[in-house]
This record gives C-alpha cells, sequence and structure tokens, in this order.
C-alpha cells in the first residue's frame, strides 16, 4: 500500500516511490506504534523489488484474464467494500494498529481517490460477477520509473487462482505503455523472517529481483 508520506522516500537507498507498506509509514505517529515496532523490530523487513520491464515477463495462466481492468470513479464504492477485507488476514496487526476496520478502511480510501483522480496512477481490479475481489495500484514516478504503488490484493477467497498475477500484469503492461522501464516494489514484512509472505512468493514468480533486504529502519 501507498502512503503519500512515503511515496517519494520509503525506498531504501534511492529516491524512488515505494510499493506496498507504506502502511506502516502512514500508521507513522502515534504511540502505538511505536510500542508496536519496538516489539517487533527485529522482526520487520523491508525488501525492494525490481522489474525492468525490457525483460520479458513470464506468462501466466488464469480464468479471470478477461476479468482485470483499470477502475473507475465508479467503483469506489465497491472498492470501500472489499478494501480492508483484501489485505486480510495478513495485515491484521496493521488494521488492530490503525484502530479497527473502519479507520484502516478510510485510510485507505484516501489512497484510493488519489489513484482514481491522479493520471499517473492507476488501480486495475478483478471482478468476478459484480464483486471486486482483488486490486492493484501502479503509479508512474517519472519517464522511466513507476512503481506498484497501491500493493496487491486479493480476497481471501479467491488466492491461489492467479489472480494477483494478472493483476501486476496489468499493472506492469500499463506502465510499459507509458515508456516505463523500471519498476520499484518494497515490501515490509512483519513477522516472516524467512522471506515466506505470498507477496514474496508472488513477485519472485512474476521475475521480481530483490535489490535491498534490511530491517526496517523506522
Ligand atoms: C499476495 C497475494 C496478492 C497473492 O494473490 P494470489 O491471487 O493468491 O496470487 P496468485 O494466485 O497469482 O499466485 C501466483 C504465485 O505466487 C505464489 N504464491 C501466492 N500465494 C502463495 C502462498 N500463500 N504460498 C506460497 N506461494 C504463493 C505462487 O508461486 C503462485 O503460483 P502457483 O499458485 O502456481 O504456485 C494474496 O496472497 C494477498 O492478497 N495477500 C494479502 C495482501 C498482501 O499481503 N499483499 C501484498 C502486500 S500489500
Amino acid at each position: 500500500m501507498l502512503s503519500r508520506n512515503c511515496f517519494l522516500i520509503g525506498f531504501p537507498g534511492a529516491k524512488v516511490p515505494t510499493g506496498i507498506l507504506m502502511l506502516i509509514c502512514h500508521a507513522g505517529d502515534s504511540s502505538n506504534r511505536q510500542a508496536w515496532l519496538l516489539k517487533n523490530k527485529s522482526k520487520i523487513r523491508s525488501i525492494g523489488f525490481l522489474w525492468d520491464l525490457r525483460e520479458p515477463l513470464p506468462k501466466v495462466r488464469s480464468k479471470n484474464k478477461d476479468a482485470i481492468r483499470a477502475a473507475l470513479p465508479k467503483d469506489r464504492e465497491r472498492l470501500g467494500k472489499i478494501v480492508v477485507e483484501a489485505y486480510l488476514p495478513e495485515w491484521s496487526w496493521w488494521v488492530r494498529q490503525m484502530g479497527g476496520k473502519e479507520r484502516a478502511r478510510a485510510d485507505l480510501m484516501s489512497y484510493v481517490d488519489e489513484f482514481l483522480r491522479d493520471r499517473k496512477k492507476r488501480i486495475f481490479v478483478a471482478e468476478e460477477g459484480e464483486k471486486i475481489v482483488g486490486l492493484c495500484g501502479a503509479a508512474i514516478y517519472n519517464r522511466r520509473t513507476g512503481t506498484i504503488g497501491y500493493g496487491v490484493a486479493v480476497l481471501p477467497g479467491f488466492r491461489r487462482k492467479g489472480i494477483g498475477s494478472m493483476l501486476l500484469l496489468a499493472a506492469f503492461e500499463w506502465l510499459k505503455k507509458a515508456s516505463v522501464r523500471f519498476v520499484t516494489l518494497e515490501e515490509e514484512t512483519s513477522g516472516f523472517e524467512n522471506k515466506d509472505t505470498p507477496a514474496i512468493f508472488l513477485y519472485k514468480s512474476l521475475g521480481g529481483k530483490i535489490i535491498s533486504d534490511q530491517p526496517a529502519s523506522r
């Protein structure tokens, strides 16, 4: 997920925008967060990924290919219904830290709004029937670089069907058409010291190269 606060500074060692986990950044100022960070400091790692879009991306099979599309303003309400649930259960600690689902939802929706408004940012959604079951955000940073700036998340009941992969590939295609070559993403993991989150497996399976891996330094 993306935080405005972190968009330009979160990627370790470089002035490029971050992907996901900026949740943590954004949760920023609370004393709860400080306490949580102190307790879990050794467990939080920040893992940077890079894709070079000149390299061929893997072919992914999915029954849902036709259902991936760019989100429109009219999707806002439906996004609002799933935006928190799609990050659960992996991010339940963050939801707790934010003070519950409704606060977490409000926080996430501020980014959804920003992404729906800004022409250099885009949310891709996966639909099954009338239901939005997954989302992924992408942002053009400058002429040659972009980021998966809103993470990728699929509702728990719809995982391992290729939807996360198709969402990411749609984002890569859009970035590539905009002449972006390098795509960054920063994944912050909590309690997964062996890089064993589904997201890490997903990024690796799509050819993402780990370019940094360090304890989170917030
Ligand atoms: C990460 C996430 C988006 C993956 O979505 P998905 O639709 O299940 O992903 P895919 O079906 O496209 O998986 C593609 C590949 O990723 C890897 N993968 C995905 N989930 C995995 C898991 N739980 N365990 C191991 N590998 C996994 C596999 O290699 C998989 O290919 P395979 O199913 O052929 O083995 C989903 O688990 C999720 O929404 N998690 C919570 C949100 C989150 O943490 N997002 C990332 C940070 S914001």
